[in-house]
């Protein structure tokens, strides 16, 4: 098999706009919608035009560029109140992915230095952001990618690929770099209701590396497990608490607690970035609800019954006793409690 490095970017930097990917639409077309301001791009994320939390950060980082350029030139001396009221609307854009919140920061924090005007700057940080994921999941696809034994058989959910991080992927990453290894002998990926991000994403990248996956609806895995065809389930995350719970997907709770059950293996990868230590447990993790529309419609076609209503919360929260490792660029962290967490955030680089 080739080397496998998915060249896919779901955000792009072009000359002066940002591109992004457009996921709703994948995988029948491919195809870039191009913004030009920050609430354009707070409405991309919003709608889902990009999603994962680590994609959702790096474009949350290009939007704060081309609010700084259209802020500048307004007030070039209160440049920094206008940019603030635009990252106030990026920072709305969806409330479980920390690593929205975390880009935000990051390019705020050098606001007080910035003399003149802060476009080049601020893309520079970007980009910097941009390519130290890309990196990141790299090297957290290596060290994932050595707890898998030979012949291990995987399944994962969501999508936490190149489409859903600036590229590589973080759970994919980890798969990518087991495939390379010739550690992984089948991959299997939940549909995951309602987006399908797995049946219409995961499938999607997957194949265009030329790995091999097989889809399941997403109440299928107990099944896939109670036969003994899993080794380990690899996940993403949109928010890990500083005990090591972790949010990802509406549906990763229960495969947590399946594997369990069933003696399989549950990892979890993520970038430091996607770790809140402000919030101390899982229960305080904001879970983003979404309209009932997509759980009684699929693309946009009714299949419900009329007058039945649908309860539509996107993330769940895995406790932290659930998880037998949580993989990040800095190391790993085995059966996560807040004292390893933090040993992990304080240990020298
Ligand atoms: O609603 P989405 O598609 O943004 O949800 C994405 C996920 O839950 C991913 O698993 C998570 O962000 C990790 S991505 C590397």
């Amino acid at each position: 098999m080739n080397p496998i490095n998915s060249k896919l970017q779901a955000a792009v930097w072009q000359d002066d706009h940002l591109q992004l990917l457009d996921q709703r639409l994948l995988p029948s077309e491919q195809v870039y919608i191009d913004l030009y301001d920050a609430p354009q791009t707070a409405l991309a994320i919003t709608d889902m035009v990009v999603r994962g939390a680590p994609a959702i950060g790096v474009t949350a980082a290009y939007g704060v560029v081309l609010a700084a350029r259209h802020a500048y030139a307004k007030h070039p001396d209160a440049w920094r109140d206008a940019v603030q009221a635009d990252m106030a609307i990026l920072a709305a854009a969806r409330p479980t992915a920390i690593n929205l919140h975390w880009a935000l920061q990051t390019l705020g924090d050098l606001f007080a230095d910035i003399d003149g005007n802060p476009e080049a700057i601020l893309l520079a940080k970007a980009k910097q952001i941009h390519e130290k994921d890309i990196a990141d999941n790299q090297h957290m696809g290596s060290i994932g990618a050595g707890y898998l034994a030979e012949n291990c058989r995987v399944l994962t959910h969501c999508n936490a690929g190149a489409l859903a991080t600036g590229g590589y992927g973080t759970a994919l990453g980890v798969i990518r770099s087991g495939v390379s290894a010739d550690k992984i002998s089948k991959v299997y990926a939940d549909e995951t209701r309602p987006w399908l991000q797995g049946a219409r994403l995961t499938a999607w990248e997957l194949l265009q590396d030329g790995i091999p996956v097989t889809l399941l609806a997403d109440s299928a895995a107990a099944r896939l497990m109670q036969q003994g065809k899993i080794d380990w389930v690899i996940v993403g995350s949109d928010r890990i608490a500083a005990n090591g719970d972790v949010a990802n997907k509406i549906g990763t709770y229960s495969l947590a607690v399946l594997a369990r059950y069933h003696g399989i293996k549950f990892m979890v990868a993520a970038p430091l970035s996607t770790v809140d230590y402000n919030v101390a447990r899982g229960d305080d993790i904001p879970i983003e609800d979404r309209a009932a529309e997509e759980v009684l419609s699929v693309f946009e076609q009714r299949v419900a019954a009329q007058g039945a209503d649908a309860w539509n919360p996107v993330f769940d929260v895995t406790p932290a006793e659930l998880v037998d490792v949580i993989v990040t660029e800095k190391g790993a962290v085995e059966n996560p409690t807040t004292a390893k967490m933090a040993a992990l955030r304080d240990k020298p680089v």
